[in-house]
């Protein structure tokens, strides 16, 4: 298998940046497995599915139809056809995320799309369950953390255009959101016993993207 990086890790940890910027450092593709997930979200909140039902979302979940392009300078995402880049990102679909992606049924479509993409490898992917689950003979498992205080802080700034989303709401709806996805059934978050973890409360940007560089350069 040619190169693959597993990054894994909570939300606000970093990892969407420095995924990306690993990737353009090493020429590599990148895939945002979280887009894929909330491109699911989406496209069920659009079809009236009952979100907190996990029967009824099992029961549509072959339908939706989703196509992510892996450009780390443009990664987009489609879901049948439409680009759904920006309404993934809005607070309904990130509230409602946690739940569609404790289906197994969804997760084992997923996985499925995330194993076809990886291919032979030569990409960069992000998400919860890489490193455990989806690619788990990957050379290279990055698992990415930060305190809470800094994930919400980043958060915040992400969300700077939603009135609704200040620090301590963000938090809250992000310390839930982490619960839900460290503590379900099908393949929670977690760090994968061979991972490299890096702490990025007290790191750059460059200096998170120069840690995993220098992981994968001596896999070589
Ligand atoms: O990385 P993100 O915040 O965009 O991910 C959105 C949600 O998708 C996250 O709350 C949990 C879910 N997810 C998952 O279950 N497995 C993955 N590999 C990636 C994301």
């Amino acid at each position: 298998m040619s190169l693959v990086i597993a990054m894994d890790g909570p939300s606000g940890s970093g990892k969407s940046s420095a995924s990306k910027g690993v990737a353009r450092a090493l020429g590599l593709r990148y895939l945002d497995t979280g887009a894929m997930y909330r491109a699911m979200t989406w496209w069920m909140l659009r079809h009236g599915v009952d979100v907190e039902d996990g029967e009824a979302v099992a029961a549509r979940a072959a339908e939706a139809v989703l196509v992510s392009g892996t450009d780390p300078d443009r990664p987009t995402i489609q879901a049948d056809g439409e680009d759904v880049s920006e309404p993934i990102r809005t607070r309904e679909v990130t509230n409602a995320v946690s739940a569609v992606s404790r289906v197994p049924a969804v997760r084992e479509r997923m996985v499925a799309l995330q194993r076809e993409i990886i291919g032979t490898g030569g990409i960069v992917v992000e998400g919860r369950d890489i490193g455990t689950v989806v690619a788990p003979d990957a050379p290279v498992k990055v698992y990415l953390t930060a305190s809470e205080a800094v994930r919400a802080a980043r958060r915040a700034k992400d969300l700077a255009a939603d009135p609704g989303a200040s620090v301590s709401v963000t938090q809250a709806e992000q310390a839930r959101r982490d619960r839900l996805d460290s503590t379900r059934k099908a393949s929670p978050l977690a760090k994968a016993a061979d991972a490299h973890e890096i702490d990025s409360t007290e790191l750059s940007l460059d200096e998170v993207i120069e840690a995993v560089v220098r992981l994968a350069k001596e896999q070589n």
